[in-house]
């Protein structure tokens, strides 16, 4: 079988999101200048860069957190207006963001239905803020969530939060950004604070988003588990492109000196776009 790697190698597929020369500022202060950026679908697309280059900004100006002071965004080759959450959420878009923001004392079905719990039926005489949830319902939604995402390790969706795993816990809030509507889904560090063996869990439901035909991004500042889930890497340095690589295609060598001191554009056959 062909994997997705060997077909990436061969020709980049068609974007599924593209942003074009993005500008966004701080007071004075120019975190992105000009940044280019693009994830397809069934793609896992690495965002890496040194501290402070711009990558957080970036996915905020996508998830419509921040507004962009310049710069266009195509969906499916549409152009398209970010900037809002909501815009973002109604586009598709969401954000697993590092804080997480689950509420530890509520269980793991609880915080998948969060702010859209299902309410049982014959109450419509009172507002839907007051009817009862309904939670069998509940429960078979997020175990529906789970099985989608194959996150082995939760036993049940009646544990409490804040009895789980850091790996769990990042499975669990990938599950609630997904949803069902979704088709980028970014990640931004969701390895940062595990271990080796709930890094693995969490780039395992990684790999399940991209083989759901979700469009990736992935921040990370750990080579090896780019290398392992990513197909190609964007470098970002100083809020700037320096290049996207295929990711098999080049080493971890390479896209640390791109992060660190930019390319020597003629000696490099790897790269992508050198911009
Ligand atoms: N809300 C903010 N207010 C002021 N400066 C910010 C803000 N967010 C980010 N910055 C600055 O923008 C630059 C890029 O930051 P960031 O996108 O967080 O980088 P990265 O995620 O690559 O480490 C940094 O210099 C950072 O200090
Ligand atoms: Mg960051």
């Amino acid at each position: 079988m062909t994997s997705k790697k060997d077909l990436v190698g061969q020709e980049a597929p068609p974007a599924h999101l593209i942003v074009r020369g993005i500008d966004k500022s701080f007071g004075g202060l120019q975190a992105l200048r000009e940044a280019d950026f693009e994830v397809a679908r069934g793609e896992v697309m690495a965002l890496v860069g040194d501290n402070g280059a711009g990558k957080s900004t970036l996915m905020k100006v996508l998830a419509g957190a921040y507004s962009a002071d310049a710069g266009s965004f195509f969906l499916d080759g549409n152009s398209v207006s970010i900037k809002s959450p909501n815009d973002a959420s109604d586009l598709g878009i969401q954000i697993v963001y590092q804080d997480l923001a689950l509420c530890e004392n509520l269980d793991v079905a609880a915080n998948l239905s969060l702010g859209a719990e299902p309410v049982k039926a014959g109450w419509s005489f009172l507002p839907h803020f007051l009817r009862p949830i309904d939670n069998l319902e509940m429960e078979s939604k997020a175990n529906k969530a789970i099985k989608r995402l194959q996150v082995r390790t939760l036993h049940s969706v009646r544990a409490k939060v804040s009895g789980l795993s850091g790996g769990q816990r990042q499975a669990i809030a990938i599950a609630r950004a997904v949803g069902t509507e979704s088709s980028v889904v970014m990640l931004d560090e969701p390895t940062a604070a595990l271990g080796v063996a709930q890094t693995y869990q969490v780039l395992q439901v990684v790999k399940r988003l991209r083989d759901t035909n979700h469009a990736v991004v992935y921040i990370s500042h750990n080579m090896q588990d780019i290398f392992d889930v990513s197909d190609r890497i964007t470098v970002l340095r100083h809020g700037q492109n320096v290049a996207t690589y295929i990711t098999s295609k080049t080493t971890p060598d390479e896209v640390v000196m791109a992060m660190t001191k930019g390319i020597d554009k003629n000696s490099s056959g790897s790269i992508q776009n050198a911009i």
